[in-house]
């Protein structure tokens, strides 16, 4: 997902501008480039690959100005090549965008038509062209803004500068989020709150359809008709959280050290620690009375949710019907209007799932969002809104956020159970008594098998393909591990429900191939040492995850064992997501990727 950052201020801007971009590589990109307008005329410096090539271009051939803007780009149309970097000039006019303009294509006829040379293979270009045109036609800044965006459709961010004009930068917003920074005498603008948190924590956020123009004192909004309109001016906590790494290696490592922490920081949100139940959530969702349940969230986010499932069925008797959310929206589920729906996403941003919540919006459910980012999209256009108080994931490949979802889900379908009587007062204090004791037994579990996982990581590097088992909660858990391995060790990596495996995935089975088992001593124990005899017969190497009940009892002989503590089945798969996770990262390491920023991923994709 590309990162926007902008600057209308009183000293130089260049350097300060590439450090808010570096707040922003969590989202992953390909190339950066900014923009300034010096001596009444536009400059710009871009830079294929890393941030660091384009400090190296400053250093080179320094960038004066006070007033620019910058860009870091994650690849949809063109290559990953500096000449398709942003920022786009043409005449009169810098431009930086992220998202997707769909009608980029008629518009580029239409401009090439009336002599426009498109010197990109990017959909951007065409904003940039649209504006010098409007200009030619003697429309001022403000009014070939507003022209433009009556013709572009799709998905933006922009950000665009006006060689004439050296001290307003202005922004358009439909889809991507941008937030404006209010400084002394400054102002900002950029993809989100960290971006900004060196700057400034008063923020403003622009919603879909908005345009503002920034001066170095002030903005004005508009709506798309444009009418002036008011957004609220709010306190940004970004600001609050040391976005660096600490003694860590990456911020991936970081994060996952970061659980028990933050799990004890969500759950306080939702438990009554004294009283030993679930806080009543007062105008949210009114469980008692919804018929069912849908879920619809994306990648991990998704797995979360399928672990949900599991516990709203159980604990509150709620039928749940879930999707990916690219999927959700076009199966036509019939979902009665009373019903309710959940979206997780740590960003608050992902288009396939604020377009699912949309579509189940239009249907009149009411809509909850399971979120990281209080101020983000999904949160901003939800009925209630369930924090999961993770603090800010750097990190592409989600941990913390993860088990933080898992945490609020158990809570939340815990709290449905007692409000739909299906769930005692005293089965409550057990569950919450369970739940409480997570943060402990997470920090035991993280500092007890870090050495072992280390080194089955470095056997790990050496494979090809793994395969991941489980039952139960641990089948949504198997498919979060595969996730992991693969998006960060690039390793090709499946999770399967164990029951599957005679029904196909038992013809991969060789020495060549290790079998992950993620099996707590519950009540699928037994079925699924069958399946780790099965795969043992074939000359299939196991990892067998489980707990000390699940270790005394096995008598197979296995590549690894990882032992855990014996917990109960409601804390399972918050518990049994840390070895997941550090297999995955260990493995990674050693095999040298960009653990953080991962190729070709991106921490939020707002384009669908
Ligand atoms: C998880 O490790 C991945 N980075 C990815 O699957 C992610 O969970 C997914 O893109 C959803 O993102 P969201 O939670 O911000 O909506």
């Amino acid at each position: 997902m590309c990162g926007i950052v902008g600057i209308v201020g009183n000293q130089p801007v260049s350097e300060r501008l590439v450090d808010a971009l570096k707040r922003l590589e969590y989202r992953g990109y390909d190339s950066a480039g900014v923009a300034t307008v010096i001596g009444g005329k536009l400059e710009r410096r871009r830079a294929e690959g890393k941030l660091v090539n384009l400090e190296i271009r400053l250093r080179e051939e320094p960038l004066a100005g006070t007033i620019g803007i910058a860009h870091t780009r994650w690849a949809t149309h063109g290559a990953p090549t500096e000449r398709n970097a942003h920022p786009h000039f043409t005449d009169g006019v810098a431009v930086v965008h992220n998202g997707i303009i769909e009608n980029f294509a008629e518009l580029k006829d239409e401009l090439i038509a009336s002599g426009a040379k498109f010197e990109t293979d990017t959909d951007t270009e065409v904003v940039a062209h649209l504006l010098s045109k409007f200009r030619r036609e003697g429309l001022g800044r403000r009014e070939a803004m507003h022209a433009m965006l009556k013709r572009v459709t799709g998905a933006y961010a922009l950000a665009v500068l006006f060689q004439d004009d050296p001290s307003t930068i202005m922004a358009a917003r439909n889809g991507p989020p941008l937030a404006i920074g209010h400084g002394r005498g400054e102002m900002f603008l950029g993809s989100d709150a960290i971006a900004l948190a060196p700057f400034t924590n008063e923020i403003t956020y622009l919603i879909d359809g908005d345009w503002a123009v920034i001066g170095a004192n002030g903005v004005h909004i508009f709506d798309l008709d444009g009418n002036v309109v008011d957004r609220p001016k709010q306190l940004s906590t970004a600001a609050a959280y040391m976005i660096d790494k600490g003694n860590h290696r990456h911020f991936m490592e970081k994060e996952i050290y970061e659980q028990p922490e933050v799990i004890a920081h969500a759950l306080s949100h939702y438990i009554d620690f004294a009283g030993n139940r679930i806080k009543a959530l007062s105008g949210t969702i009114d469980f008692a009375k919804i018929p069912s349940l849908a879920i619809s969230a994306c990648g991990t986010a998704y797995l979360a949710g399928l672990v949900g499932k599991y516990w709203f069925e159980r604990y509150a008797r709620l039928p749940v019907e879930i999707d990916v959310a690219s999927e959700f929206r076009y199966r036509e589920i019939p979902l009665p209007s009373e019903a309710a729906a959940l979206f997780i996403s740590q960003s608050g941003e992902t288009a396939d799932t604020l377009a699912s919540l949309r579509y189940c919006k239009e249907l009149g459910l009411k809509i909850g969002a399971v979120v990281n980012t209080r101020e983000s999209t999904i949160a901003r256009e939800s009925d209630a809104v369930f924090p999961i108080l993770a603090g800010p994931e750097i990190g592409v490949a989600s941990t913390k956020a993860f088990t933080c979802q898992l945490a609020v889900l158990a809570s939340l379908a815990i709290g449905a159970g007692r409000a739909r009587g299906t769930v005692s007062a005293e089965e409550e204090q057990v569950l919450v008594r369970y739940l409480a004791e997570m943060p402990r037994i997470m920090g035991q579990v993280l500092n007890a098998v870090q050495p072992k996982i280390e080194l089955l990581s470095r056997e790990l590097s050496k494979c090809r393909d793994v395969l991941y088992l489980g039952r139960g909660t641990s089948f949504p858990l198997a498919m979060e591990g595969a996730l992991k391995l693969k998006e960060i060790s690039y390793i090709h990596a499946e999770g399967y429900a164990a029951g599957e495996l005679k029904h196909g995935p038992i013809a991969l089975i060789d020495e060549n191939m290790p079998v992950i088992v993620i099996a707590p001593h519950d009540r699928f124990y037994e079925k699924t040492v069958s399946n780790m005899q099965e795969v043992a017969a074939r000359g299939g190497r196991i990892i067998l995850i489980t707990d000390e009940k699940g270790a005394a009892a096995s008598k197979l002989e296995t590549m690894a064992t990882i032992v855990l503590p014996d917990v109960d089945e409601v804390i399972a798969p918050m518990i049994f997501s840390l070895p997941i996770q550090l297999l995955a990262y260990h493995t990674a390491v050693f095999m040298g990727t960009d653990v953080d920023q991962p190729r070709n991923l991106a921490k939020s994709v707002t384009v669908e």
